[in-house]
């Protein structure tokens, strides 16, 4: 019999220190007219004291808790994310220890914006190979790793963490379609984090910056262009018998020339972009979570749902997905 992946639980975490626009505006030549209208973003949550294992952390209790679920019973956490605590340990390894997941291997995944859609992608397979119950986690603290000067990226990003907990014991196929891509000949159109040479034998230190770049426009159009044409293929004439879309929650306008795209009403893509900004792997789970908190979206409701996600690498993926 084959076995199949379920979705049990969703949950989210936000830091609680809410910035509005207005705010940023005290602190940066821009203005709350300019954002909400280019972007559709009003305010972001910032981490005050915590970092991206300890929002994780609160995810996956919610997580264990809602599902009456112990952390021994886990067989592995994934953490997607592109601001980690450390580059080693892992994120997901500091959420393993946090919460005594003693029989979890855990690892991180790297896909900056898409990389929950990716990580949900893989651990689906890691079910239908025998794992019987994982974490899948999106989780950013993204204020650390902004240029807090440098108003055209710092005002589109927020922190914050969604997941889900998955089993084998669903009774059709969670993912029915999946498309998952990646061009590394336009990943410097997006980069954070960047090391260079200091080994006492480098040859030549090319300098770079080590915060959050990003040519805007040229991910606008990636996203318009590439993102939007791969959906369509990916759909067909399925598109619109799909309940809701989940996209990465980068602007608002986006979402608006997609659905034109798609030939679909406005309504069927979720949007929560105003009150949390970009908050790069973890928006598609928060969204994901707050859709079932609101009873739009209900797990084992057989709804069909796309999530999709877009951004640094350059990646993106789309899962086509029966709650
Ligand atoms: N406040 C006021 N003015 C600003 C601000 C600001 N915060 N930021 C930029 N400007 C100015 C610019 O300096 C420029 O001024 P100029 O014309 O005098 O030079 C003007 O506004 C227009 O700037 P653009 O960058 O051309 O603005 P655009 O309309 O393209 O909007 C934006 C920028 C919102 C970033 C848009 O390009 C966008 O959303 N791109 C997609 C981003 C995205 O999808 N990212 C997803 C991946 S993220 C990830 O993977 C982590």
């Amino acid at each position: 019999m084959e076995t199949y992946a379920k979705i049990v639980a969703t949950a989210s975490y936000l830091p609680e220190k809410i910035v509005t626009n207005d705010d940023l505006a005290q602190i940066l030549d821009t203005s709350d007219e300019w954002i909400t209208s280019r972007t559709g973003i009003r305010e972001r949550r910032i981490s005050e004291n915590e970092n991206t294992s300890d929002l994780c952390s609160k995810v996956a209790e919610e997580l264990l808790a809602k599902s009456g679920t112990k952390a021994t019973e886990l067989d592995f956490i994934l953490v997607a994310t592109m601001s980690p605590d450390y580059q080693t340990p892992a994120t997901a390894c500091l959420v393993q220890g946090k919460i005594g997941a003693v029989h979890a291997f855990a690892f991180d995944l790297s896909a900056a914006c898409s990389g929950f859609v990716y990580a949900l992608s893989m651990a689906e397979k890691l079910i239908r190979t025998g794992s019987k119950k994982g974490l899948v986690i999106g989780g950013e603290v993204l204020s650390k790793v902004v240029d807090w000067q440098d108003r055209s990226t710092a005002v589109l990003f927020g922190d914050g963490a969604g997941g889900v907990l998955l089993t084998n014991e669903g009774d059709y196929p969670l993912i029915e379609k999946e498309h998952l891509a990646a061009d590394g000949t336009r990943g410097s159109s997006l980069t954070s984090g960047y090391r260079m040479l200091q080994s006492p034998y480098a040859l030549e230190s090319i300098e770079q910056k080590s915060t959050l770049t990003m040519d805007g426009r040229e991910i606008f159009d990636f996203v318009l262009r590439d993102v939007t044409k791969s959906l369509q293929a990916l759909l067909g004439e399925e598109a619109s018998s799909i309940d809701y879309f989940l996209l990465h929650q980068a602007n608002a306008r986006i979402l608006e020339k997609v659905a034109r795209k798609l030939k679909l009403p406005q309504e069927r893509f979720l949007q929560n972009m105003a009150r949390y900004g970009n908050t790069s792997g973890a928006t598609v789970p928060i969204l994901l979570d707050e859709g079932i908190q609101k009873g739009t979206l209900s797990l084992g409701s057989q709804q069909k749902v796309v999530l999709s996600g877009f951004g640094g690498g350059l990646t993106w993926g789309h899962l086509v997905l029966c709650l």
